[in-house]
């Protein structure tokens, strides 16, 4: 890192990933029911070095889930792109990762920090954190059946007093494994506990000679990103939740890390354009009626910004059709219009 006065850091060193130079080093998080195509070519377009797909289940995929082939279909908008797989056999993971490959994957991310029961329970997501020899089998194999990067996406350790990330990152970057993404929770913090940055410090104490560790939870700011990567040594940081209804979030990082200060927020137009933009990319991918049950969280959370307007935020959720969501988008840009716009 390099401060100059003026800037607060004008170093923004791109993240390589094996062959893939990431730039800027700013990343979208995978989030299921969330990071599909549209949202991914939006968090592209606002500045995102990479986007990793929502999570596809390996075993689901070998099954020929007509939804699994849909999670892999990619944009070639947002290359490089990566698909996130989960699963613990390595057999099976082996095949997915080569359809992923097939798919157009320019990298293969493997789930290790999925606290979800029903993944868990078979021996998938964060239950590999307690299963080391198993999850080292997984990533040997996966790394053998593709040319792309390899890497893994963790939590901390199961809990507090099996925290099993820098020694798990120790073993996977001695085989191959050209990043590590470390979620600062444990499984048993699920999302109720703040995370806890130290994890993040550690694993990179641990690898960080070796390869990239990527930095994520809680950053639900510029101010936060530049402090996640000066408190914890890591090379880059991933996005998720804040990036709800505000996907500039991604340039609004690289302009702080470069200049010290905040973008001014959106306009209301801004606003309402992109929440129409992305309406419509939904549309084109899912069918209205699934786009529009979809659009309803999304929409909530892109009718922010200008006060007294949570009542447009509550109709969203009773929406039903694209030409319901544009009047209520309308609506909410005349009542926006003239008032003063805020970060949320
Ligand atoms: C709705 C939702 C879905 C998620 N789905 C996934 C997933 O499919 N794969 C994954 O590795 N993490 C998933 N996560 C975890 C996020 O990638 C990320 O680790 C977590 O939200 C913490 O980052 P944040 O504080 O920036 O949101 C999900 C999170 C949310 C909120």
């Amino acid at each position: 890192m390099c401060y100059n006065e003026g800037q607060i850091w004008s170093g923004v060193e791109a993240l390589q990933i094996g062959t893939l130079t990431i730039d800027p080093p700013v990343l979208l998080a995978p989030m299921a029911g969330v990071s599909n195509r549209a949202y991914r070519v939006i968090a592209r377009r606002q500045g995102a070095g990479l986007c990793v797909t929502e999570m596809v289940n390996a075993n689901a995929l070998l099954h020929r889930s007509a939804k699994s082939y849909w999670l892999m279909e990619l944009d070639p908008e947002e290359t490089p792109v990566g698909v996130q797989l989960a699963g613990s056999n390595p057999e099976v993971m082996a095949e997915a990762a080569r359809q992923a490959e097939a798919a157009g994957a320019d990298l293969i991310d493997i789930n290790m920090g999925c606290p979800v029961r029903k993944v868990v329970s078979n021996g998938d997501g964060s239950a590999l954190l307690t299963r080391l020899d198993v999850a080292e089998e997984v990533v040997k194999a996966v790394v053998g059946a593709v040319k792309v990067p390899v890497t893994v996406k963790m939590r901390a350790g199961w809990d507090d007093d099996s925290i099993t990330a820098p020694t798990l990152a120790e073993r996977l970057a001695a085989i191959g494994v050209k990043a590590i993404a470390i979620h600062a929770r444990t499984r048993a913090d699920y999302y109720q506990r703040p995370a806890r940055w130290e994890f993040i410090r550690q694993v990179k104490e641990r690898v960080g000679d070796a390869i990239p560790v990527i930095g994520n939870g809680d950053v639900t700011s510029p101010e936060r990103a530049l402090q996640m990567l000066e408190t914890t040594g890591c090379d880059a940081v991933m996005i998720g939740r804040a990036s709800f209804g505000d996907p500039w979030i991604f340039r609004r990082v690289l302009h702080y890390w470069r200049y010290g200060k905040d973008l001014d927020p959106p306009t209301a137009e801004e606003r309402a354009t992109m929440a129409l933009w992305h309406l419509q990319r939904l549309v084109d991918l899912k069918g209205e009626t699934v786009a529009v049950r979809e659009m309803r969280k999304q929409l909530a959370w892109y009718l922010k910004g200008v006060e007294g307007s949570s009542q447009y935020r509550a109709k969203a959720s009773q929406l039903n059709t694209a030409s319901e969501a544009q009047e209520l988008v309308q609506a909410w840009l005349d009542h926006a219009r003239g008032r003063a716009m805020v970060w949320n």
